[in-house]
């Protein structure tokens, strides 16, 4: 325990408060997702947040990081081996499976939601974090993965960010091809075995392609004269490959091939890509996913094929500079307490027809009016004892500062210019 009896209590390290001055482009961008993902024909999926643990280790691979070193993992009280999912994919593939969905193909779905990975924390990277995803099962061919990269394409678009990133790709070719290049990079790696970072030197034998992202300087020299995957990929491979950049550049959309993007996870053939960002630094990912064919067979289900991808969300708001502002408010103050009930009426009829109504709880009128300016409202209705009696009431343009006396009864059809 590190929190101590009289200590400032703090949140637990890499997670964080979303407060009310952020919330609003967390949601803009999940509802943003949202959207365009309907516009592909997605629908919205929601999986629990604990999955049994063995839904990741047989799934992301037993060298994959998240396996290795950052899974939040416990037992719960009747013994059973749970784990907070780091990721989407493979609960979505369970789903896929428990629920029978087999027999409906192809499943399209969009999730958000929190991610939790015991990472070192550092900008853009925490322990818990929020991702949009989507998920594709159940087709083979190019289009699906012509689809998916262009939708999240057209997601970040949608957010303003299109001078933002630049699209990574490559293939990982199918498992025959993927075999062969392992095969190559492991004579070579081994060559330079003696120079190589020990976190590589630990990767040769069980998974040598991890090396090629490794962040270790004299990695990275060894690695750049490397064999390239290109050069492993069968007909079948390039083909397919091909297939993809033609269909992305039919559709305008620029990228770039990385042939040293691999991906951390385990479950991935064929096409891999990443939206990469040049303004957060060492975690610029903004996007990125690919396709996870043996994936649901591996889970003990059919042979079934799949795509997706998952964008962080704090890292897209960290980039985002216009996001919708909040609807202004109105706000209502009553004179004094005795007029509460009056005001608590009128706010629940406005509130009733749409108007957004926020309520001077308290203090003198200076201070209520004050409040109104902190949560910039737009108008305001004041009670006051004179005007009340009368069956009137004050209405103030906030931003040209007029006051005006209104019957109470035609309130909401003088409010409306405000809604
Ligand atoms: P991933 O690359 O591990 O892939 O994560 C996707 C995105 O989540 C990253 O590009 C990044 O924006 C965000 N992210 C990951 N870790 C953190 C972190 N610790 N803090 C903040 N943001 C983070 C997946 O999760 C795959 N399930 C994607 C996928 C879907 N592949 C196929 N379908």
């Amino acid at each position: 325990m590190t929190s101590q009896k009289g200590a400032k209590i703090q949140p637990v390290r890499g997670t964080q408060d979303i407060l009310p001055d952020k919330t609003p482009s967390f949601r803009h961008i999940e509802n943003k997702a949202l959207e365009i993902a309907e516009r592909y024909g997605f629908q919205e999926i929601s999986t629990p947040l604990i999955e049994f643990t063995e839904v990741f280790t047989r799934t992301l691979g037993d060298t994959s990081d998240i396996v290795t070193k950052e899974m939040y993992t416990f037992n719960d009280l009747s013994g059973e081996t749970i784990t907070l999912r780091p990721e989407g994919t493979a609960g979505v593939a369970r789903a896929f499976l428990s629920n029978g969905l087999a027999q409906n193909l192809p499943l399209k779905v969009f999730y958000s939601g929190p991610m939790f990975r015991y990472e070192r924390p550092q900008k853009g990277r925490r322990r818990q974090f929020k991702q949009v995803g989507i998920e594709l099962i159940g087709i083979e061919g190019s289009q699906a993965d012509i689809e998916v990269i262009s939708l999240g394409n057209h997601f970040l678009r949608e957010l303003g960010l299109e001078d933002s990133f630049t699209i990574e790709l490559n293939s990982l070719g199918d498992p025959d091809s993927r075999s062969d290049y392992k095969k190559a990079l492991l004579e070579y790696l081994s060559a330079h075995k003696k120079n190589l970072s020990p976190n590589s030197i630990k990767r040769l034998e069980k998974n040598p392609l991890r090396i090629l992202d490794s962040k270790d300087k004299e990695d990275q020299k060894i690695t750049a004269d490397a064999p390239l995957i290109s050069n492993s990929l069968n007909d079948k491979s390039k083909k397919f490959f091909e297939e993809i950049r033609n269909g992305l550049e039919k559709l305008n959309i620029s990228y770039v091939i990385n042939e040293r993007l691999v991906r951390g996870l385990d479950y991935y053939n064929h096409t891999a890509f990443e939206f990469v960002s040049q303004s957060l630094g060492a975690q610029g990912a903004l996007l990125a996913g690919g396709r996870y064919d043996g994936l649901i067979k591996q889970m003990g289900g059919p042979d079934t094929p799949g795509i997706g991808w998952a964008a962080g969300i704090e890292r897209l708001e960290m980039l985002l500079e216009d996001f919708p502002k909040k609807r202004r408010p109105i706000s209502i103050i009553p004179g004094d307490s005795s007029l509460n009930e009056k005001a608590s009426i009128i706010s629940n009829d406005l509130r009733q027809l749409g108007y957004t109504i926020d309520f001077a709880y308290s203090g003198n009128m200076k201070k209520r009016l004050k409040n109104s300016n902190k949560v910039n409202a737009c108008a305001c209705i004041i009670l006051d004892k004179e005007a009340v009696k009368d069956g009137n009431c004050i209405v103030r343009d906030m931003d040209r500062g007029e006051q005006i006396l209104i019957d109470s009864n035609n309130l909401s059809y003088h409010l409306k210019k405000y809604k």
